[in-house]
C-alpha cells in the first residue's frame, strides 16, 4: 500500500507516533532503519518511486517527501540528543538522590583491645628511646629457661607451666612455646653492642587451667636497658613515666620486693588504684588494698649480662615485663581475661 502511497500527512503522523513510542537506544535505531534506512526505509522507497508519479505532481510530491525526510531526521536527532542529556545527568547524579532513604551500613573493622593497649604501651616506650625488637614464639628451652637462669630441675621452672613441642632432638624435648618474652633479653643483647634499649612485644603461651585471670595465651611487653652505669633509679623513673602516661598524670607507684631468677633485686610494681582511690571500699580491682600490681621488673642479673657476651663489670641494666591483657583489663574495667579471645563481637565492638 505504501508504494502507491499513504498520504504524506498520514505518513508523517505514523512516523512521529512510532518515534514517540520508540523507547531506548535499540528501539530508536530500529525506527530509523524502518523509516529512513538507505536500502528499504519507507521514506527512501517513496522517494525512489517518485518516477512513477504523474509528471505534473512529481515536483510538489518530491518537495513534500524531502521536507518530511528532513523533519524526521530532525526529530530523530532531537530524540537522540535528549536521551544523551538524560544519560549524562543520571551519571553525574543530577537526578536528585532520595535523601530520605536509609543509609547503607558500612561495617568497619577495628583493632583488638589487646592490640590497642599494646600499641599504646609501645608508643610510650618508643618516645623514651626504646627500639622494638621481636623474637620467635617457638623458642629453645635453652633461651626460654637456661639462659635466663632457670636451669632444669630448678623449682623456678614451676612458675611457668610449659607447652612443649613434641619433636625430640637427641632424645630430648628442647623446643617449646615461649612462656614469656624474657629470652629476648639475651637475643637482643647477642645482636648488638651496648648500649641496648629495646622493648619486645609478643605472644606467650602457658599450660593453664584458664580462669578469670589466667589464659593459656597472653601478650607481654618485655623491656631491657643495658649500658654503663644503669641504676635502679633509672628503672623507677622509666616505669613511673610509663604508668603516668598510660593511667593518668596523678598516679603514684610503689615497688614491692619480688623474685624472678633473671633479676636481682627483683620487684613488682603497683600503681595506686585509680578506681577506688584507696577510699577503703571493697574495690573489686585492688581488693581494697589501694594498690594494683601491673608488672615485674628488676636489675638484670650479672650472669645474664655475661651470658649475652657483655662484661658485667662494666655494664648494668634493668628489665621489666608487662602483661598487656592485665593492663587492658585495668584500663577498661574488664573483669575476665577470657573475654579477649572468645571472638564475641558483642564484647569486641565496645573498644
Ligand atoms: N618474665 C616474667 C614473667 O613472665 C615477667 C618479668 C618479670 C620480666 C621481671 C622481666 C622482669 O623482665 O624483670 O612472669
Amino acid at each position: 500500500m505504501d508504494a502507491g502511497g499513504a498520504g504524506i500527512d498520514e505518513l508523517r503522523a505514523q512516523a512521529l507516533a512510532a518515534l514517540a513510542e520508540a523507547d531506548g537506544a535499540e528501539a530508536r535505531a530500529d525506527w530509523r532503519a524502518h523509516w529512513l534506512g538507505r536500502g528499504d526505509g519507507r521514506l527512501t522507497l517513496r522517494l525512489r518511486a517518485l518516477g512513477d508519479a504523474p509528471r505534473e505532481e512529481r515536483a510538489a510530491l518530491g518537495k513534500e517527501l524531502n521536507e518530511l525526510k528532513a523533519l524526521l531526521e530532525r526529530e530523530f536527532g532531537a530524540r537522540e540528543e535528549d536521551a544523551r542529556t538524560r544519560a549524562v545527568a543520571a551519571l553525574s547524579g543530577e537526578a536528585a538522590p532520595d535523601v530520605t532513604l536509609p543509609g547503607r551500613p558500612w561495617p568497619a573493622g577495628r583493632l583488638h583491645p589487646v592490640t590497642q593497649t599494646l600499641n599504646d604501651c609501645v608508643a610510650v616506650f618508643a618516645e623514651m628511646g626504646f627500639r622494638t625488637f621481636e623474637g620467635p614464639e617457638v623458642e629453645w628451652a635453652a633461651y626460654n629457661f637456661d639462659a635466663v637462669r632457670i636451669p632444669e630441675d630448678h623449682p623456678a621452672r614451676d612458675m611457668w607451666d610449659t607447652i612443649w613441642i613434641d619433636t625430640l632432638i637427641k632424645g630430648e624435648r628442647r623446643m617449646l612455646l615461649r612462656t614469656h618474652t624474657s629470652p629476648n633479653q639475651i637475643r637482643a643483647m647477642e645482636r648488638s653492642e651496648p648500649p641496648v634499649r629495646v622493648i619486645v612485644p609478643g605472644k606467650c603461651y602457658r599450660q593453664e587451667a584458664t580462669d578469670a585471670t589466667h589464659e593459656w595465651m597472653l601478650t607481654q611487653l618485655e623491656g631491657l636497658a643495658v649500658d654503663e652505669g644503669v641504676r635502679m633509679s633509672d628503672l623507677k623513673g622509666t616505669l613511673y613515666a610509663f604508668a603516668r602516661r598510660l593511667f593518668g598524670e596523678d598516679r603514684e607507684i610503689i615497688f614491692h620486693h619480688s623474685y624472678f631468677p633473671f633479676v636481682e633485686p627483683g620487684v613488682e610494681m603497683a600503681i595506686d588504684c585509680f578506681l577506688c582511690r584507696a577510699d577503703g571500699s571493697a574495690c573489686r580491682t585492688c581488693h581494697g588494698t589501694g594498690w594494683i600490681e601491673v608488672l615485674g621488673a628488676g636489675m638484670v642479673h650479672p650472669e645474664i649480662i655475661e651470658n649475652a657476651g657483655y662484661d658485667s663489670a662494666r655494664h648494668t641494666g634493668f628489665a621489666f615485663g608487662v602483661g598487656i591483657e592485665r593492663v587492658a583489663m585495668l584500663r577498661w574495667g574488664i573483669e575476665d581475661i577470657r573475654h579477649f579471645y572468645q571472638n564475641d563481637l558483642r564484647f569486641l565492638r565496645q573498644f
